[in-house]
């Protein structure tokens, strides 16, 4: 990322989005937007791609800064790097590549879970900085209900348990809610959505990854309003709708409400910063995406 900017460049330095499908991204209009404001020779561009191996041997150019990835090549990035930060290789997945000094290694971060992360924290304590360690972030020793065991629940158990919180992983098939649960240290609890419905289980931050939810004329909900009271706070990684059923129902339950614009937004901002080396205009990110939701 600096690497492509921090010299005196003549030529546009490039970035884009890699991803199958990718046409109905945001991301290039929220990068554009952010790049122009701060008047950057670059551009970023969506690219459809099939075999991310092939095209990481193939785009080796200089110019190409960084790649935002997403689905379904964010396991075939973490592979294709050449460095990989630590949680993002615990995660096993890599949303963000980034260009390196020498101008042609690349390497992996993940921007996902850092983004819902600071999201969370904020609405847990609006004061809360936007860099916290296990023993000063509001999710410390809180028990965080991960519902999802995909590459977005993965990336939401391993952040809340960087950051010290007590994480249950509740998923409809109760396999891979115990794989991921025996994968964090320490290991967390696994249980099924029933567990969840009958209040069985309970927590402090309930957090959905899974896509229930995104499909207004279903109106569905992961979890049933009845057993929302006594969480805290609820965070919906679903951004399209906004105000989901399960956020609705929260809200009415007496609980906070973080949204999942959030978290794409501050993912956006974070590669931004690692593309660019120049802090993200994150009020206008979070305009041009709350725009396009309208
Ligand atoms: P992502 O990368 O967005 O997390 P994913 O890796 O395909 O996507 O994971 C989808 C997650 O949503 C899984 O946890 C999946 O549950 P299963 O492991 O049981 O498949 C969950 N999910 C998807 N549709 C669901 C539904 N209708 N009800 C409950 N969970 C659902």
């Amino acid at each position: 990322g600096m690497y492509g900017l921090k010299q005196q460049r003549q030529d546009t330095a490039v970035m884009g989005i890699v991803g199958n499908p990718v046409s109905h991204s945001r991301s290039p209009a929220i990068h554009n937007a952010a790049l122009q404001q701060l008047g950057l020779n670059a551009v970023y561009v969506p690219l459809l791609v099939d075999d991310m191996a092939a095209f990481l041997r193939t785009f080796t150019d200089a110019d190409w800064i960084g790649f935002s990835v997403t689905i379904p090549h964010k396991q075939a990035a973490l592979e294709g790097a050449q460095e990989v930060d630590p949680v993002a290789a615990q995660i096993g997945a890599v949303n963000t590549l980034v260009r390196q000094e020498d101008g042609l290694s690349l390497k992996g971060h993940n921007t996902d879970w850092s983004a819902a992360i600071v999201a969370i924290e904020r609405g847990l304590d609006p004061a809360a900085p936007s860099s916290t360690d296990a023993s000063s972030s509001p999710l410390a020793a809180k028990r965080v209900v991960v519902v999802g065991a995909g590459g977005a629940g993965r990336a939401l158990a391993f952040g809340a348990a960087v950051k010290g919180a007590q994480v249950v992983v509740a998923n409809r098939s109760a396999d891979k809610a115990a794989a991921l649960a025996a994968q964090l240290s320490p290991p967390a609890e696994a249980c099924s959505l029933a567990d969840l419905a009958s209040g069985a289980v309970r927590g402090d931050v309930l957090v959905n990854t899974t896509s229930v939810g995104m499909h207004p004329q279903e109106d569905e909900s992961p979890v049933p309003a009845e057993a929302l009271s006594g969480y805290q706070l609820v965070f919906d990684a679903v951004y399209t709708p906004l105000h989901t059923r399960l956020l609705k129902e929260a809200a009415a339950a007496g609980c906070k409400v973080v949204t999942g614009d959030t978290m794409f937004v501050g993912q956006a901002a974070d590669q931004f910063r690692l593309f660019t080396g120049k802090e993200a205009p994150v009020e206008l990110m979070s305009r041009v995406v709350l725009d396009s939701l309208k």
